[in-house]
């Protein structure tokens, strides 16, 4: 199949936000004990967090990562997580039906953070705490002043505050599966009056306030328009979350992407509807934060052995198809970077996670740590709008879905334009024409691709069957997409 993409210097989207790129750690399974922390493990540091975890998670770039949770943090009390820790209670998390220990908490979290090189979005419990809890813990967490919660930041180690940014108010408050579940207004109420605590405190900050935990809950839209009615003035930006799987064969699951765009585009227009009915400057943007692929293990709590220590939760085993899907969904929020300023993939490690570990043994990478570690490394710049000239095939709800999923991103600085492209087709390679307008000089320089024959091929601590690898650059005009395959085209300008 042939296709052609054109690319105009001078449209763009938005410049990217490098935070669309972050991702989620959550006190659950064994994404923080066994994943980022294990004092026992060979290289651990003297925190107790693993070294090899750490240099993968520095591989990814990972600018923010948003903990503690997800449904944990309805149900958590910061204050079990600080000072000595052989003195920490053992609390049960009715979220995952598990034990927390409290061995790790917010100091020890942040100084993990910084070791990663990335910055903390921390979360609220707006469970079963609120306004009360939560300015106590910012003022721990960033407070500069002589006082209370500031000095035992202080006592416990910490002179300097953590200086942390971005704030979310609560997590899918909207799902009745969550701890202390609210209806839109209860929502909105406390997280407008947490809002203004938490500002009052720090005026520096941003606001996430949540949106709906998925673009198909019955209450989507609805839920959105009151919690913006009260909060408007208050936040930065709306969530959203999505989980897809893979349930009516791979063409509808690649045009999954689709389905994530409408979301993007729909919620924005609902954050447009406030800010035109009271007429304000202001546009509120949205934080993703939370997307993946996540199925084969939903809902796993309910049946596993309870009140363990770190069980081994959501260990999706990642295939290549699982890949491709990713990538188009990075596609898709490089293509809304004018509204989407946050995402995170989640998570990061072990659950539901690009990265996996055995206790005590080795790290290694799934499928869909190579999509997200190149859209990361070499998504950043502008992103322009990519017009192209594809066939497209009908998915099982009967929308349009082009085969080639593609993104382009521009670095003029760096004199390097970024082609991100997906081809949906199992079964016809695309011969791919690129023309660029107002480019003139910059020639393909590396094609990086991500294949393998078998969509349903994963990867495991001994055997990493999908790995991307470089692709000889032809000195022909087009540029060969193999069928069911991501890759990354990078342009470079000639000097
Ligand atoms: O990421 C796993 C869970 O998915 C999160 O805890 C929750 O917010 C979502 O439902």
């Amino acid at each position: 199949m042939k296709a052609k993409l054109n690319i105009n210097k001078n449209e763009i989207i938005s410049k990217i936000d490098r935070r669309i790129y972050g991702s989620f750690i959550e006190h659950l399974g064994r994404a923080v004990y066994g994943g980022i922390y294990e004092p026992t493990h060979d290289s651990a540091d003297e925190l107790g967090f693993r070294g090899d975890v750490l240099e993968l998670v520095r591989n990814l770039k990972v600018p923010i990562v948003r903990y503690p949770g997800g449904n944990f943090v309805s149900g958590y009390n910061w204050e079990d997580g600080i000072g000595d820790k052989s003195k920490r209670p053992r609390k049960l998390d009715l979220a995952w039906l598990s034990v927390e220990t409290n061995e790790v908490g917010i100091d020890d979290f942040q100084a993990w953070a910084k070791r990663a090189n990335t910055d903390v979005m921390m979360a609220v419990n707006l469970g079963t705490r609120g306004p009360d809890e939560a300015r106590a813990l910012i003022e721990y967490c960033n407070g500069e002043t002589n006082t209370y919660y500031a000095n035992l930041r202080r006592e416990n180690g910490y002179e300097e505050p953590f200086g942390f940014k971005l704030w979310c108010l609560g997590n899918e408050m909207d799902g009745d599966w969550q701890i202390c579940h609210k209806t839109a207004e209860e929502y909105a109420r406390v997280a407008t009056e947490t809002a203004k605590v938490l500002r009052w405190v720090d005026p520096s900050i941003e606001l996430v306030a949540c949106g709906s935990s998925d673009h198909h809950m019955p209450t989507y839209g609805e839920w959105e328009s009151t919690v913006l009615e009260h909060t408007y003035d208050y936040i930065d930006y709306l969530s959203l979350h999505c989980y897809y799987g893979n349930y009516k064969g791979t063409p509808d699951f690649l045009a999954r992407a689709e389905d994530m765009d409408r979301f993007i585009k729909e919620t924005a227009s609902i954050c447009d509807k406030e800010r035109a009915r009271r007429n304000s400057d202001k546009v509120i943007n949205l934080s993703f934060d939370e997307w993946n692929i996540w199925y084969r293990t939903k809902d796993e709590e309910k049946t596993a052995p309870r009140w363990l220590v770190a069980p081994p939760l959501l260990e999706e085993k990642f295939n290549f198809e699982d890949a491709l899907l990713a990538g188009c969904m990075l596609i898709t929020l490089q293509n809304n970077s004018d509204r989407v300023k946050i995402a995170c993939l989640a998570q990061l490690v072990n659950v539901i996670a690009p990265i996996m570990t055995e206790n005590g043994g080795v790290a290694w990478k799934q499928t869909i740590f190579y999509p997200y570690m190149y859209a990361s490394l070499f998504g950043n710049g502008v992103a322009l709008s990519t017009k192209a000239e594809v066939d497209a095939y009908t998915s099982a709800e009967g929308w349009n879905v082009p085969y080639l999923c593609s993104s382009t991103i521009f670095d003029e600085e760096n004199g390097r334009l970024v082609i991100f492209a997906v081809n949906r087709s199992l079964d016809d390679k695309i011969e791919l024409d690129v023309s660029l307008k107002g480019l003139e000089g910059y020639t393909l320089a590396e094609h990086i691709e991500l294949y393998c024959d078998d969509l349903k091929a994963t990867n495991s601590k001994e055997e990493q069957r999908v790995a991307p690898r470089k692709k000889e650059i032809s000195c022909g005009s087009s540029i060969s997409l193999e069928k069911h395959s991501w890759n990354m085209l990078v342009f470079e300008r000639n000097s």
